[in-house]
């Protein structure tokens, strides 16, 4: 069975397919509308969203499928004790494809070990979020061409951002990609990551001017409230980093400035209407990637293909 928890659970090549396919959506959406009729997706939300689920449920609703869940375990057995495994065991029975988003790291990953249907992991706790990846890997592809030689800068919560991990993670599989890591001291990023990287590849800095006019992607992310436990130090770095018109002066013609989205204060609103602001196309590009990724899997599943690791 083939799932979808980490963005290495794809190869490069199923990438590319999986870039194509959304595009093919994109021009066509008209020959996917009933693509998976009859099929039932369970999105099982433990933390908060509204991008990610409403994005995969209105792919999957596109796709002429339909979806069952919950947003938030208040309501559902959890609170009894059920354990994550049983719930998974169960929901594989009535659904045919699992998308999970937890707050512990690594919880999708243990429901792929008990489920029958494909598990896609949509954000584990600070770890991973590799849909988001997909989604960042279509719109990089369209909006700059190119997958390789990028200087790509990723600013903000590089600690707790689990979107930038799997983007890195993803981005260091094409050619000659430098990465610039803008973060405070407090919330740099992870060493596995870092060590994916060759020393050259990567360098860590914690201003936003000295790297932006030398970048051709700068990714901007939210500092991860949840996740820090101290309010204090929250305060403290919550407004580290502010992308606003007067640094878009400093960054290049061609340069593409993209968010995971939610926002908080890190770009102000006056980019938005810079043609280099791409974050809520990055928003709807992750529709298209989600809806390449359903017929991916469920093509798999077809075919009886194995986990690629
Ligand atoms: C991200 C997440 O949940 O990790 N949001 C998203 O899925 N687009 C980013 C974030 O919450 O900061």
């Amino acid at each position: 069975m083939r799932h979808l928890t980490e963005i290495s659970d794809f190869s490069v090549a199923e990438i590319s397919q999986l870039i194509s396919v959304s595009k093919d959506i994109m021009t066509n959406p008209q020959s996917y509308i009933d693509a998976m009729r009859g099929k039932v997706m369970a999105t099982l939300f433990y933390e908060p969203s509204t991008r990610t689920k409403f994005s995969f449920e209105a792919a999957m609703q596109r796709l002429g499928g339909s979806v069952i869940g919950f947003a938030g375990p208040e309501n559902t057995s959890a609170v009894k004790g059920e354990t994550l495994k049983d719930t998974t065991r169960m929901v594989s029975a009535y659904a045919d494809f699992i998308v999970m988003r937890h707050y512990l790291v690594g919880a999708p990953m243990e429901a792929a070990k008990v489920a029958t249907v494909p598990v896609i992991n949509a954000g584990d706790g600070g770890n991973q979020h590799p849909t988001q990846t997909l989604t960042d890997l279509v719109t990089i592809s369209r909006e700059m061409g190119r997958l390789d030689n990028l200087k790509i800068a990723v600013a903000g919560d590089l600690k707790y951002g689990r979107t930038v991990h799997s983007l890195v993670k993803a981005m260091v599989r094409y050619p000659n990609n430098k990465f610039y890591f803008v973060s405070p001291q407090e919330l740099k990023m992870p060493d596995y990551v870092k060590e994916l990287l060759a020393e050259d590849q990567y360098e860590e800095v914690q201003s936003l001017e000295d790297v932006i006019g030398d970048s051709d992607v700068l990714y901007m992310t939210r500092i991860q409230k949840e996740r820090i436990e101290d309010a204090d130090e929250y305060e403290r770095l919550k407004d580290t980093y502010i992308l606003d018109e007067e640094k878009m002066k400093y960054a290049a013609q061609d340069m593409i400035v993209m968010h995971p989205l939610p926002r908080v204060n890190e770009i102000t609103e006056d980019v938005d209407k810079d043609p280099r602001a791409k974050y809520f196309q990055q928003a709807k590009y992750g529709m298209y990637a989600r809806m390449a990724l359903i017929l991916m899997l469920e093509d798999m599943k077809k075919r009886g293909q194995h986990d690629i690791n």
